[in-house]
Parts: C-alpha cells; structure tokens; sequence
C-alpha cells in the first residue's frame, strides 16, 4: 500500500487485519444489494443502497451520484445521512470546479483519502464542502459502464480523519460495479422499448400505407364515378321541365352524387392525392379567426380555451388544410363531450433535442387540441387514423375525419401525437416543421389565410338549378347549412317562416317575377339583421334598376370559383358579426 498523503497523525484507529465478522457482513450487503438491483430500477434501490452502505463500512454519510447528461458535472441521485435517518437528493457537482477529482474519477478504482482536506485528489472540496459539513474522510468508487464513468458513490466519515481498510476500498469499488450493472440494465430495457417502440411505429406507418394506397385506388376511381354520376344527373336536370315530378328523385340522386363526391375529396387529401397549395403562415391567425365558428361549433355546453405562444414560429401549410384540421379535431372533441366540458387549443414553439417517437429532432410548432371528454382504450388509439374506422353510430360518423388531419399533416412533413385514456379526456398533438423560408405571414393577403368553412344558414335563391347545385354545394362541403329557393317570393316565404336562423341571404340579381334587387329591399326593410349577397354575371355598373340597391351592394361575379363564393361568404358573415359583437 502506498503511503497515504497527508498528516496521518490524528487518524482515528482502525483495526490492521480483516475482521471476519465485518467482512462477511460487507459480503452480505453486497449480495443482497445485488438481487435488489436485479429486480429494481436504479431509483428504487438507491435509498437502499446508501443506507446499506453506511451501515456496512459505519459511515456517516454515503451518497449515490450520476453525471448529468451533459456530462459538465454530477447530480445527487441520494444521500443518507446515518445519525438522522435523513435522505436528501439533487445537490450539483460541477466537473470544472474540481478538476483533480473529476481527472481521477476516470482513472481510479477507488480514490481513498484518509485525510480528505489535504488529500491531493480531494482538497478541492475543502472550502466549499469539506469543512462546511464537517468530513474528515473520504472513501468514492467510481460506477464504470464500460469505458464510460457514469456516477459515483461517496462514503464521507464526519469528525476526523480515517484510515480506510483494504477490505472497506474493496467494498466500495464493488459497490460502484453493482451500481454500474444496475445503469447497464436500466439502460438496456429503454433501448428495449425504444426498438420495441420503433418497430411499433414503423408497422403503424407500414399500415397506413397499405390503408392509404387502397383507399387511394377506391377515392380515383369513385372520383370518375361521382363524376358521371353529377355529370349525367345535371344533364337530365336540364331536360326535365321545372314542374316535373320526377325532379325530386333526380335532386335525390343528385344530392346523393355531391356527398360521395365529398367523402372522395376527403379521401383525396387523407391519399395525399389533392394538390395542396401551401403558404408561408402564422398558425395562430388560422386559430384566431376560426374561433368564433369553433364555438358555435362546440357549442355553449363546451369552454373555449385559446392559449397562443406569442412569438410562435411560422409554418408552411395550405390555410384551407389547417382549418380541416381544426375543424375535424374539434367535431371529434364536440362529440366525446355531449354533457360539455372543456376544449383546449394551443399553440408553442418546441425545440427536439432528442428524438422522441416518431418526431425527429428539430424546430416544430405544435398544435394541441385537448378535450375532457370520454377519451378512448388503446385498442381504440390504435386504429383512430384508419380511414372509415368509427366508434360512432351509422350515420353519425364516417370514421374519415382523422385519416384525413393525419393525411395532411403526413403531407406537411409533420405528425399527430395522441394521448387519451377513457374517462380522462384526448389531447392532439400536431406537429408542424417550423418553416424558415422568406416571405413573412405578415405578407401573404389576408383571403388566402381567411377561414372559408362555417356552419351558419344560408338562404340561397337562384333560378337557375345548375348555378344553384354548384353554389349549395360548395357552401355544404364548408358546413354551412343551405336552404335552397328558386325565386324571391319562395325567399321571402322562408324567411317569415325561419328567418331569425337565416344569417345571410345569397342571391342572383336577374330573376323572373323579382328581381335580388328588390328581394334585397324587402329584405333589408322586413328583416334588417340579415345581409345579402348578390351574385351576378353583370358586372356592377350594369345592374338594372340598381339604384333601388342599398348602398352596401356587394356582387359575387358569375362564373365565381370555389374559393371566391367561400371567401366572400365569409366575410360578408364576419363583418356582419362583427358589426353585432
Ligand atoms: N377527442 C376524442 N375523444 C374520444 N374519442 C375520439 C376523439 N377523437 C376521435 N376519437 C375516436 O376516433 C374515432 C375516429 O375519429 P374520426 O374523426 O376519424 O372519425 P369519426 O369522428 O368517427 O367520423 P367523421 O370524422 O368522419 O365524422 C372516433 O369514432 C372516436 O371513436
Ligand atoms: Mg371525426
């Protein structure tokens, strides 16, 4: 044994030779250490670990420490105290204020310093720890996961000095080997679960796929379907005098033909087969604006919480893709809380420094939508992002609403995280890729961020059956609620009947018998509250008799496209709401 540093005058007495008692009692702690730690994690056997090793070599104080990730210092895993029965943990070490032990941690088995304050490899700690609390003595092992050191254990003898037997340094260098193992093993079962949970999710994906190819081929060829089915039905529309009776059965099938064609659009985007047109955005203006339609849609049964992290970062996305998100994730909230509750959406910026399940490190910009509804099994969780898997009755749902969300934000290179448990409510997780790109949200014009759904009712009133198809349609796949008229005196009929659930009149201007203009009159005299729109194939300037227009005149030009009938709607109900907040 080497000469010990320090002025070893004062060390306490010890005994020379291995007291045979004592060192089967060192055995035996280590033994039953070890079958504890077989069956434990770390956490669980550390308070353990420290008491049986103060008891085993008559310590004081005996502590467990693990680097920090960062490896720059250690963190307190547990330390007992023996005279209190006292456990403490948390305490940081950092690596660069002692380098003398640290450099010995790496090559030492054991670092024996019967003269702690003096000790070349621990007089570091003299100052700040060492008399502070009182050590004399210091006995540390380090924990070495291959070649890699991981932690430490401390024994600290308070009052004086101590000689530390062989026997006791044997002891604490086993000691740190158990604690290695018990590392190793921890270690092993989470690269366990995070194969297990890879191959998890790739045959999740592997599934998708498959689903998403099937339904792909099914949404292609029921778009031709559909497509001959409108097609041929709007034909024979035309053939068929207005006061046919068979009209109806041909508005029936027509009817029937735009909501197939409805679910296959749906599908289109889950197969990723719709052309997306994204845009540089700020998430939190598409919340913002869909908020008012998201009450109504929950309902007053339901809270509203919007939380939005000022400052988030900005996504590249189709606004019309989001909204579909919104609004899908919503219903879906809506309809596990029929005796209300609460919904939750928030926005935050999330910097991944380490990966996590399916979402590679990086910057994303999460949108969560939380709801304190039913909440769902796992076997439930499992298949929720399958096309047409519905818990919900024929009927009620298609089970295409989240094949769909998950279909676009797959599109967007993000992902959708879900955590629910039944009775315990469902929180969404979406994961947008933040988008460093030029061009600021700021910039892009405010229609093309604008929401284009609602679920407001709409009276429409057109002559014209083709014009009237389109435009009902197209408000429908947004969820407005449409009443189709022919002519303003069947308008004007609805209107005394329901007119308090009318919020906006959409109306051709030339029309036989009454014309919009006068409609609009009489609409704005009987019923005030009510808005018109017009819509027409003249351009303003030539509108007959349009002096006898109000003077809020606003024209929808015939032919509109679909994205120019939803963005006018919108903002003529907006600006209504508005003017009635
Ligand atoms: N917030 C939620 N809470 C509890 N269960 C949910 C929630 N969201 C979805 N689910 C479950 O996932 C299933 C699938 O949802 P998805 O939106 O795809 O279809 P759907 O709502 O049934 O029908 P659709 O959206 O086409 O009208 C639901 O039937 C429901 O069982
Ligand atoms: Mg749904």
């Amino acid at each position: 044994m080497p000469p010990l540093p320090g002025d070893t005058a004062h060390l306490a007495a010890q005994p020379r030779f291995p007291d045979p008692r004592r060192l089967s009692g060192l055995g035996e702690t280590l033994v039953s250490l070890a079958r504890s730690i077989d069956r434990e994690d770390l956490d669980g056997v550390a308070r353990r670990l420290t008491e049986a090793a103060a008891d085993a070599i008559e310590v004081e104080r005996a502590s467990l420490w693990l680097f920090r990730e960062d490896r720059s210092g250690i963190r307190c895993v547990d330390l007992f105290e023996r005279s209190s029965g006292r456990h403490t943990s948390g305490l940081e070490l950092e690596a660069k204020d002692y380098p003398t032990y640290f450099g010995a941690l790496e090559s030492e088995r054991c670092i024996a310093a019967a003269d702690a304050q003096t000790d070349r490899m621990t007089r570091e700690f003299r100052d700040g720890y060492l008399l502070p609390l009182g050590i004399g003595a210091m006995l540390d092992a380090p924990v070495r996961v291959g070649s890699r050191i991981v932690g430490v254990v401390c024994q600290e003898h308070v009052g004086g000095g101590r000689e530390w037997t062989p026997e006791e340094r044997a002891f604490a260098g086993s000691l740190g080997d158990l604690v290695a193992l018990a590392v190793e093993a921890g270690e092993r079962r989470r690269a366990e679960e995070e194969l297990r949970s890879s191959q998890e999710q790739l045959r999740h994906s592997q599934k998708m796929e498959a689903v998403g190819r099937l339904a792909g081929g099914v949404a292609h060829d029921f778009n031709n379907l559909t497509t001959a089915i409108l097609g041929f039905g709007k034909l024979l529309a035309k053939e068929l005098p207005p006061a046919d009776p068979r009209r109806m059965f041909l508005d029936e099938i027509l009817k029937a033909g735009e909501r197939a064609a409805g679910l296959t659009r749906q599908l289109l985007i889950f197969t990723r087969k719709q052309v997306a047109q994204p845009s540089c955005l700020a998430l939190n203006q598409v919340v913002e604006r869909m908020q008012g339609l998201l009450k109504r849609l929950i309902g007053d049964d339901v809270q509203l919480d919007a939380r939005l992290e000022p400052g988030l970062w900005q996504v590249r996305a189709d606004a019309g893709h989001v909204e579909q998100i919104l609004m899908n994730l919503a219903v879906n909230a809506r309809d596990a809380m029929p005796d209300g509750g609460r919904l939750v959406i928030a926005t935050a910026n999330e910097r991944l420094e380490a990966p996590q399940p399916g979402v590679p490190v990086g910057d994303w910009v999460t949108l969560a939508v939380e709801d304190s509804g039913a909440g769902m099994t796992d076997e439930v969780k499992a298949r929720i992002f399958e096309p047409f898997f519905t818990t919900k009755p024929i009927g009620k749902g298609t089970g295409l609403g989240l094949s769909t969300v998950y279909g676009i934000v797959d599109q967007l290179g993000g992902s959708i995280a879900v955590r629910s448990k039944p009775g315990a409510g469902a929180r969404f997780v979406v994961r947008f890729p933040r988008y460093t790109g030029t061009g600021s949200a700021a910039g892009v014009p405010a229609h093309e961020a604008a929401p284009r759904t609602g679920l407001e009712t709409v009276l429409l009133v057109e002559d014209d059956p083709q014009v009237r198809v389109l435009a009902a349609t197209i408000l429908r796949s947004r969820g407005y609620d449409v009443r189709e008229v022919a002519g303003a005196h069947q308008a004007l009929r609805v209107l005394e009947a329901i007119g308090s659930e009318i919020r906006l009149v959409l109306t051709d201007v030339a029309m036989p018998q009454m014309s919009g203009s006068e409609l609009g009159a009489r609409v704005a005299h009987q019923f005030p509250g009510i808005p018109v729109l017009y819509m027409s194939g003249y351009s303003e300037g030539t509108i007959e008799g349009h002096e006898k227009l109000p003077r809020d005149l606003e024209l929808v030009q015939k032919p509109f496209t679909e994205e120019e009938l939803l963005r006018r709607v919108r903002e003529k109900l907006d600006r209504r709401s508005e003017r009635h907040a």
